[in-house]
């Protein structure tokens, strides 16, 4: 496994993937603090191609000013060797100054798509998000690319700008890897106390009552039951619970029939967390007589 830090020495060793004519280059973008969700992803990858390349990189760009940029975990010898326990190619850790040189200007808008939920509640997040991601598509120029559905949003936004700008990679979304709990697996939830921890359960509790619901009126209140219940703890204050169309993340109706993605954003303690679920609503059945009325 080659760990690059710097540009040059990354361009170097991607240009020997294509000398030794491993054409189909997986890439998983992160930001360290690897978790069994990011194993998953790397395990993906390697079956889809002839060489995987990580990146591992806590991205300023996507953090506000009053985020947990500064805290964010960097365990990098850990990381490293998940890296190669997993059969990693080639592992990038760009500084923030290379990645970043002062002067730089032009970056990537999100649109619409990035400026609800997650966007709204953290402006400029998915310009950040967008702005890194092609930057490196740039670098590692990966023929497949693999995004977690645990941030279905990001994801979204990153097929959206693939569409967008003619980006030739495909984007590859996989499933969330939960603990057996059903808490989502993200680098956060280190962050949280016991009581914090067994509170952040009441998201992925929310979206698996919601998603035996038939209809989306159920679904919204099987979800809320869950919530309701924790919704005077101080150390929860809900965000959002939203159902969206899952490609253009717009609300959708009360009689929606068909796919659709459920949202949920907490701050439990002082940590942020996200979850989703994909739903599915079946077609009411007819009522006995009205097929020919
Ligand atoms: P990070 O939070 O480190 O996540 C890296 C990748 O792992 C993302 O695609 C994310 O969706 C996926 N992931 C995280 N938790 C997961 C889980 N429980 N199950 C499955 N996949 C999971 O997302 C980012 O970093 C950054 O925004 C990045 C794309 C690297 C840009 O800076």
């Amino acid at each position: 496994m080659i760990v690059a830090h710097t540009l040059s020495d990354f361009r170097k060793a991607r240009l020997g993937l294509d000398r030794a004519g491993r054409r189909r280059v997986v890439f998983v973008a992160t930001m360290g603090a690897l978790h069994a969700g990011h194993r998953e992803l790397i395990r993906s990858a390697r079956s889809r191609g002839d060489a995987v390349v990580v990146s591992i990189f806590v991205n300023p760009l996507q953090f506000g000013p009053n985020e947990d940029y500064a805290r964010y975990p960097r365990p990098l010898e850990d990381d490293l060797a998940v890296c190669e326990e997993e059969g990693v190619d080639l592992v990038l850790v760009p500084t923030v100054s290379d990645l970043y040189p002062a002067g730089r200007q032009v970056s990537v808008v999100a649109g619409t798509i990035g400026s609800v939920l997650e966007g709204s509640s953290r402006p400029g997040h998915f310009d950040g998000v967008l702005t890194v991601v092609l930057k490196l598509f740039n670098l590692v120029r990966p023929q497949v690319s693999l995004f977690g559905q645990k941030d279905a949003q990001q994801l979204a936004c990153v097929q959206r700008m693939v569409l967008d700008l003619n980006l030739d990679v495909e984007v590859v979304g996989a499933p969330t890897v939960r603990e057996p709990d059903g808490l989502a697996l993200s680098s956060r939830n280190v962050f949280l106390t016991p009581a914090e921890r067994s509170l952040a359960t009441s998201l992925s509790t929310a979206l698996e009552k919601a998603a035996v619901a038939d209809t989306v009126v159920a679904a919204r209140a099987a979800a809320n039951e869950v919530l309701d219940r924790v919704q005077f703890e101080p150390a929860f204050e809900l965000d959002y619970a939203a159902m969206v169309h899952p490609a253009s993340f717009t609300e959708i109706p009360d009689d929606h029939v068909g796919p659709a993605l459920m949202l949920v954003a907490a701050r439990v303690g002082t940590t942020r967390l996200i979850d989703n679920a994909y739903l599915d609503f079946p077609a009411p059945p007819h009522e006995h007589g009205e097929a020919f009325a």
